[in-house]
């Protein structure tokens, strides 16, 4: 007895002795870790995942590679703190290092709703997706959105949440377009630096993603990407440099794909040289999900943290003792991991609630989601609906099974959604009962009849397939024309992580879609009544050949849980529509500059098979060169003159507004350089307009693209004949461009012309002021050189 007395209290007495993380300093706690805790430390506690059955026989050997017995090591002691989250973090109890949880993803908190023996729900709020935060330009909104999102992140014991997304929208195919922002850099940069903000300011992290040159999911886990310097740096870097230096999110997730001949998470040139060095960033980074292959190396560049986590410990221990991983290196990335834990909830002890406030957030989405709607087209002020359009008919089978959100981790569990048909309802508004019923009717037997799922990772995480749509013909038309006041046709699309769309009956509507926009508008003019095409989508589709037939097109995105609600804010005036087009809207799919080099082409395996562990992810070698470079979005059809369906930045309201004034604060460019304009609603009723500022620089040593978006600004609500000054700063980094010859930013001596517009096209006025003498802005690490000759697009000015 006695002797278990003063073993006990030894052991209390070495206890205290230890060094406690938050009450010692980091270094000493390092000192105290073994070199096993070490690696438990850069490496994920593993994941837990049922997959159905019918998916798992089609799996290698026919098993689960997210369980232990598929090879897949799940280290640590918990996978599961929270329930349904993508992820935890090691821990090491002697030391009060806790582990942390982090979970999905860019539109919402992603964790299981449910839970065994327990009766409480934990469901949360889906936002509208990327697309359609960007395209309200509002950067306050998202910022307030941010904060909502980030309290039920808090709320629900969650240390960071896997958002926002934000990668480049290259090309309209791409899959995860939907949880992306933009074609632009700027815009991109500061939405997500507002939602990071937003997010972080409750005490929560985010990880920024996918770093970088992710930019389409045919092969995501193997293609190279080859790239030039300076399209890295202006477009597809850009964005999160601004999102680091504006909003210092607490980690950055590597992308999954290989950036000139590297694995993203094993890139020192991307992770080190061009993230720490270079724009000082001071997080953690992790990988994606079993991203990059070899873990030593992913240490060396930065990579801290390799998530979920898998076998990877044995490599990292073995490494440092046989000399192949510099025990300093290792040591770094857990100083970034200590420092990463210290700021989280979870170390902190926080109590969270499971109980944060769902309705106030879904009043948030709501907002939000009709801030992002961009009304494309209304002839004779057909919309908003007028007091004697009562009676609404809805086709389309996405009125009744909206899509709110894409598929994969960007998916949310939200306790309900509203369907554009409940949102009419709620309105006060008829929906005509026998048209749902028919609709419910063919969804049913269309969805009894679907064998194959298009998209298996989705259908592995329980999605239901969107069914194709119905035909309409000119008998069911007519009747309903007959005995409705108006028609909504609602065009959807879903789509999401591990599959690109594609252009036939994706990007292109279907003939049955096309003739349903035919048939349904022709009955209604037949009567003298009207059709209103509502676009549920999360991505660029083809517009130019069917937008002439409806009276008017209001394109909703994919708007999250209060979809319906927040149409029919807008349909019926509640709102005034204030979203414009952070993409490009093309004539048609060959028009897009990277349509001759998206996904790239694949190449010949020569690579022993990789077995076991995620190998059905691996895809086929594959690469793809963006010889679109710079000319990504409007950069290229603007300068080369293509017209398109929709230009960048566009957006229909139901006011006026007139924009005057323009002021520069100099005529010379010293330092930087103020501008503000008025602009005035002369409309009749009150509404918010985004302006945009746009610059055309000087090419003499450089070719640059026509203009270039570099701010923009949203006005408050402003009542019928209210004014707002709206005022953009330009700093020389907005003259500057990437010269790769001295990899530095480099502004030009010249003429530089300020193009205030309503859109990139819709230019309202002009301005202009002269820079004297080149300036060197920045100078940059010499990093990610293309291991081939790229054949660019270069158009001079
Ligand atoms: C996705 C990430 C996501 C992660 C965790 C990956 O497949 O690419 O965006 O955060 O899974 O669910």
């Amino acid at each position: 007895m006695l002797q278990l007395i003063i073993t006990a209290s030894l052991m209390k007495i070495q206890a205290q002795n230890l060094p406690q993380l938050g009450k010692s300093s980091v270094k000493e706690v390092i000192a105290a870790l073994t070199l096993e805790e070490k690696a438990r430390l850069v490496v994920g506690t593993g994941m837990s995942f049922e997959i159905p059955d019918s998916i798992l026989k089609k799996m290698p050997g026919g098993k689960s590679p997210f369980d232990n017995n598929s090879g897949a090591t799940a280290v640590g002691s918990s996978k599961n703190i929270i329930n349904g989250c993508a992820g935890t973090t090691g821990g090491v109890e002697r030391l009060g290092i806790p582990q942390t949880v982090v979970a999905d993803g860019p539109a919402g908190l992603r964790i299981s709703p449910t839970r065994k023996n327990d009766s409480k729900t934990y469901y949360c709020t889906a936002f509208p997706v990327g697309t359609s935060l960007a395209s309200s330009w509002n950067k306050n909104m998202v910022y307030k959105l941010g904060q909502a999102f980030g309290n039920e992140i808090h709320e629900y014991g969650v240390d960071v949440i896997l958002g926002p997304g934000m990668n480049i929208h290259r090309n309209p195919l791409c899959g995860r377009n939907f949880e992306y922002y933009s074609e632009d850099p700027l815009v991109t940069g500061k939405i997500a630096a507002s939602i990071v903000n937003g997010i972080q300011s409750q005490g929560v992290g985010t990880s920024i993603k996918h770093f970088a040159a992710n930019n389409q999911e045919t092969n995501r886990n193997s293609v190279n990407t080859i790239v030039s310097e300076r399209a890295l740096r202006e477009i597809y870097l850009e964005g999160f440099r601004i999102a680091v230096e504006e909003s210092n999110p607490w980690t950055v997730m590597s992308s999954y794909n290989l950036v000139n001949g590297t694995f993203t998470s094993e890139s020192n040139d991307l992770l080190t040289k061009i993230l720490r060095d270079d724009w000082k960033f001071k997080g953690i980074v992790m990988t994606d999900w079993f991203g990059g292959k070899n873990a030593v190396a992913q240490m060396i560049a930065g990579n801290d943290l390799l998530m979920p986590g898998a076998n990877q410990m044995d490599e990292i221990i073995k490494a440092v003792k046989d000399g192949t991983l510099d025990p300093k290196v290792l040591d770094k990335n857990v100083e970034r991991m200590l420092n990463y834990i210290l700021q989280t909830p979870r170390f902190k002890g926080y109590k969270f609630s499971n109980t944060p406030d769902l309705k106030a957030h879904a009043l948030i989405a709501r907002n939000a989601a009709t801030e992002g709607m961009v009304l494309l087209k209304n002839e004779n002020a057909s919309l908003p609906l007028d007091k004697n359009s009562r009676k609404v008919a809805t086709f389309g089978t996405t009125t009744i099974e909206m899509v709110i959100g894409g598929t994969g981790s960007g998916d949310v569990n939200e306790a309900y959604t509203v369907s554009l048909v409940e949102g009419l309802k709620n309105a006060n508004l008829t929906a005509d009962e026998s048209l749902i019923s028919t609709y419910q009717e063919y969804i049913k037997t269309a969805r009894a009849k679907q064998t194959k799922p298009k998209n298996p990772l989705a259908a592995m995480m329980g999605v239901k397939e969107p069914v194709d749509e119905m035909p309409v013909d000119e008998a069911l038309a007519a009747k309903m024309a007959e005995q409705n006041d108006i028609a909504l046709i609602t065009i959807g699309r879903n789509s999401g992580e591990g599959q690109d769309r594609n252009v036939d009956n994706d990007f292109n509507l279907s003939e049955t879609e096309k003739a349903l926009i035919n048939t349904v508008t022709q009955a209604f003019h037949a009567k003298g009544k009207k059709a209103v095409v509502v676009l549920n989508i999360g991505g660029v589709i083809e517009t130019a050949s069917w937008k002439t037939i409806p009276d008017a097109i209001l394109l909703a995105w994919q708007p999250g849980q209060e979809a319906g609600n927040a149409i029919v804010d807008i349909l019926t005036g509640k709102a005034n529509p204030s979203g414009k087009l952070a993409t490009t809207f093309p004539v048609a799919y060959a028009d897009v500059p990277s349509a001759n080099n998206f996904p790239g082409i694949e190449l010949p395996d020569n690579e022993p098979k990789a077995e076991g562990m995620m190998s059905f992810m691996r895809g086929k070698p594959a690469k793809v060169v963006y010889e679109d470079g710079i000319y990504v979005g409007y950069r290229y059809y603007n300068t080369v003159s293509k017209p398109v369906s929709y230009e960048f930045g566009y957006g229909m309201s139901y006011s006026n507004f007139i924009y005057s004034n323009l002021k520069l604060s100099s005529a010379k460019f010293n330092d930087k350089v103020k501008v503000t304009i008025d602009i005035k609603n002369t409309g009749k009723v009150a509404g918010m307009e985004v302006a945009q500022l746009y610059l055309s620089a000087p090419a003499k040593i450089l070719v640059k693209p026509e203009s270039e978006l570099k701010g923009f600004g949203k006005t408050k609500l402003l009542k019928p004949g209210e004014s707002e000054t709206v005022t953009f700063e330009i700093t020389s980094r907005e003259l500057a461009s990437f010269d790769t010859k001295s990899s530095s930013w480099v502004a030009e001596a010249g003429k530089y012309e300020v193009k205030i517009g309503a859109s990139v096209k819709d230019i309202k006025l002009k301005g202009s002021f002269d820079l004297d003498k080149s300036l060197t802005v920045k100078k940059e690490s010499v990093a990610l050189v293309p291991t081939e000759n790229i054949k660019e697009l270069k158009f001079g000015k």
